[in-house]
Formats: C-alpha cells, structure tokens, sequence
C-alpha cells in the first residue's frame, strides 16, 4: 500500500481480512496502519525507492492511495519492470491532475460539467472575470492539496484569487493555467467505481463534509465526515453517473490511447437539471473511503486483482446491507496551525483482542508512536466509523465510540449525516 492517511488505513485494514494475503507493507503508514503491516520510510513520490523494496521483498501486488504517487508515475514504471498495481498511468491520471484536461476531455465526450473558460494569462483572467456572472469558481489547472478551487460571490475576492495563483503562484506551476468556471448549485455526492478500463463497477455513493463546523460553516478542510450510501444519489441518479460520466469517461479514454484502470472518483453536483461533473479524482477518496470500505462483502484482494488483470467482468463484487458513518477527529486549530504529539487515550477498545467486539472501526490518519505512546501527528487525527442496519444506527455508534475517545483538543462535527436523515424523516412524514 502506498500511502499513509486513514484512507489507507481503511484499505489495510480491509486487505488484512483477506485470506489471499500473507504480509502487508505500507510506505509510508502511520500508527495505525503499523499494527497491521510493515511500515516504511518510503515518500509515496519515490517511485524507485517504491520499486527497489517491492522488489526486494518480492511483493505480488501493488495499490496507490494518494495522487501525488500517480502524478509521479509510479504505475508506469510498475507495469516497465513488470509489477502488478492498482492505479491509472500517469498520462491517465490527467483526469486529476489537470483540471483543463479533464475540461477539455468532458466537453470532447459531453460529458455534463460546469462550463468553464481557460485562460493562461493574469491580464485574460481579469478580463473575462470583469464580465463574469456571480457568483464563480476559480481553479488552479494542476495539484494544489486541495486549496486550488475558489468559489466567490465577490467579484474582487475573484480578482485576488486569479492574482495569488497566477502573479504570486502560490500553488508554483499548477497555478500558472486557471479555469474560470460556471458555479453550480446543488448537493454533492461521491460516486466512485473500480474499473479495469473496460468494465466498470461503482461502489455506494457517498457524501464527505469539507466543512470544518457544523452546519457546513467554517473553513474547507481535507474531510470531516462521510457517509454512505446517500440517499440522495438516487437509482435515478446512479444510473445517469453511469451513463452519462462513467461509461463515456472509461471509452473516451481508451479512444484517446490513454486507458484508464483502477479507481475513479466523480465528485457530482446534484444539479436541478442532472448530476453534473465538479471534478475527477483518481484515487479513493478521504474520508469517503473510510464510510464505504466497511461496507464491501466481498474479498477487496481478489477485486483488486481482478483490476490490475483486466478480469473485473467476472468478478462479483457484493456489497453489505445497512450504512456506515466516519467521523473525522481533529487537533484543535485544523484547517491552521495545530499541535501534534499529543497522547492519544481510549483506542484500547478498537485495537487487538478486543476489537472483534466493537460496533465502530477507528482508522488513523496523523497518528504516530512515541515508544509505546500513539501521539497524534497530524491536522486529520482520527477517523471514528460505525456500521449499521440503518444511517441513523451507524451514526449513534460512530458518535457513541468518538465519545470515549480522548486527545487534548480533539474535535469533531456533531452532524455528519444529519442532512441525510433529516431527509429520510421528512419523507417519512
Ligand atoms: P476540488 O478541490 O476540485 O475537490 O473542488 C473543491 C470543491 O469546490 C468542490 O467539492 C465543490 O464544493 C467546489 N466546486 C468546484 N467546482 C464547482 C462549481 N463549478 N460550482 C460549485 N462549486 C464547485
Ligand atoms: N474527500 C475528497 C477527496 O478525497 O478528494
């Protein structure tokens, strides 16, 4: 496993459940991940370091968790030298990498997205925006840990964005190409599916809450929160992502000579005329994976296999009834400045013998040990999730487990999923 988040964590701890696997290895891995495998001091962009230790020990297969390990190429020189891995190539992952490629590649395959303008100049920028509608979305062209996208009703905060990113390039070279973009108005969601870049199959769709306060107040944060399944991603729905994005998306790549396998992630506005494209991720998606993970029956090794072999037509891949909830635990300051070591007390009950008997699954994400302590390490802590016959079971326990959790000034939001059930109660009635 490449990665060291609570994205990856879920994916290890699902992988050590597989009776297909002997060993695990993770670089980088964090406290948690350490219980369950191997960690090492490998950068995820440190293809040959990456390479060199699969080789040495001989490790059958390969999953990338975060973009920059893509971005890096890590898969293209995988599949050189022979390695089986989960993942797009590099040319592939321009879905996520570049946001005016994937624009570009959407209104080539109509594929419904906001419309948006590119421009590559400071002085065009400020032109176009001088007529632009309010309000509007501002974006970096490459990677910019997800601070690239600014979204305004204020003409002169549109001003500054396009300045910071293309006069002072805070985000370097991803900022020197700028999309100016259409805002649109809905719910988001989270449809994400394995492909083997033919056939296709979509996990449960999800909702993250980027929020960092109650009520989606407060700044964007890397998650605080997700669910799954929505109920608001609809049959309907589904099958419009379906047709309308991912079958499009998978055969436009291949036309194009760029074949997209692994993950794909299509974060979708829900539009009052049909979902539409935000944008593509090509990777699992943090906290999101964390809410729909402890949702899959079947065996993940054998999925994964069947997407690094070109199989997953024949493959079943089953999913649980019922719903799960992830509560995200931060430091005291998250999305600014934080402080980390701070002993982490109450994870006794979610980790080793006892853990068979918990209602609530706790993946680490900045967490790290300190001779026999686990200090948090990290803005994201902890990601507490509960599963459940139902949204509101999961919930209740995903909360009752993050209560007994304790950090010095952990905190967390008190509604993830409120809008969820508040729309099954209202139906009810
Ligand atoms: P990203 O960094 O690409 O994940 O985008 C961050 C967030 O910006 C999305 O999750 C949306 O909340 C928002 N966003 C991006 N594009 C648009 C758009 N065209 N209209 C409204 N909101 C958008
Ligand atoms: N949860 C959003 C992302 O993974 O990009």
């Amino acid at each position: 496993m490449i990665g060291g988040g609570g994205r990856e964590h879920a994916l290890v701890w699902k992988l050590a459940q597989s009776a297909r696997v002997s060993k695990i290895f993770c670089a980088p891995g964090n406290g948690g991940i350490a219980q369950l495998a191997t960690c090492w001091p490998i950068g995820v962009d440190d293809v040959e370091g990456l390479l060199a230790a699969v080789e040495r020990e001989g490790i059958d297969l390969t999953v990338v968790g975060p973009e920059a390990a893509l971005a890096a190429g890590v898969v293209d020189r995988f599949r050189e030298a022979g390695r089986r891995i989960v993942g797009p190539t590099r040319a592939a992952a321009r879905l996520e990498t570049s946001k005016v490629f994937a624009k570009d590649f959407m209104q080539r395959h109509r594929i419904p997205t906001a419309k948006a303008v590119t421009v590559r100049s400071l002085d065009e920028a400020l032109a176009v925006l001088d007529l632009h509608p309010l309000p509007v979305v501002i974006k970096a062209d490459g990677l910019a840990a997800g601070k690239g996208v600014v979204v305004t009703t204020d003409r002169d905060e549109a001003r500054e964005a396009v300045r910071a990113m293309m006069e002072q390039r805070v985000f370097g070279a991803a900022g020197d190409v700028v999309l100016i973009e259409e805002c649109l108005e809905g719910m988001e969601a989270t449809c994400m599916a394995f492909t083997d870049g033919r056939a296709v199959s979509m996990m449960p769709a999800a909702q993250d809450h980027k929020r960092a306060e109650d009520g989606d107040r407060g700044p964007n944060t890397g998650g605080m929160g997700a669910y799954a399944p929505t109920p608001f991603v609809t049959d309907e729905v589904l099958a419009a992502v379906w047709d309308r994005v991912l079958a499009p998306t998978l055969a436009g790549m291949a036309e194009e000579g760029t074949p997209y396998s692994g993950i794909l992630y299509a974060g979708i506005m829900l539009t009052a005329s049909g979902p539409k494209v935000l944008e593509f991720n090509c990777r699992f998606g943090d906290p999101e994976t964390q809410a729909v993970l402890p949702l899959l029956e079947s065996d993940l090794v054998s999925v994964f296999d069947a997407v690094a072999s070109g199989r997953l037509a024949d493959t079943e891949v089953r999913w649980k009834r019922g719903a799960a909830v992830c509560v995200v635990m931060t430091a005291k300051g998250y999305p600014g400045e934080y402080h980390r070591g701070d002993p982490i007390t109450g994870l006794e009950a979610f980790n080793g013998a006892k853990a068979g008997a918990s209602p609530a699954v706790v993946f680490h994400a900045g967490t790290a040990r300190d001779g026999a302590r686990l200090v948090t390490a990290g803005g994201r802590v902890l990601g507490v999730t509960g599963v459940g016959d139902t949204l509101s079971a999961a919930r209740d326990r995903a909360y009752a487990a993050a209560g007994t959790i304790s950090f010095p000034g952990a905190f967390y939001r008190s509604d993830i999923a409120s809008r969820a059930l508040g729309a099954a109660v209202e139906r009810a009635l």
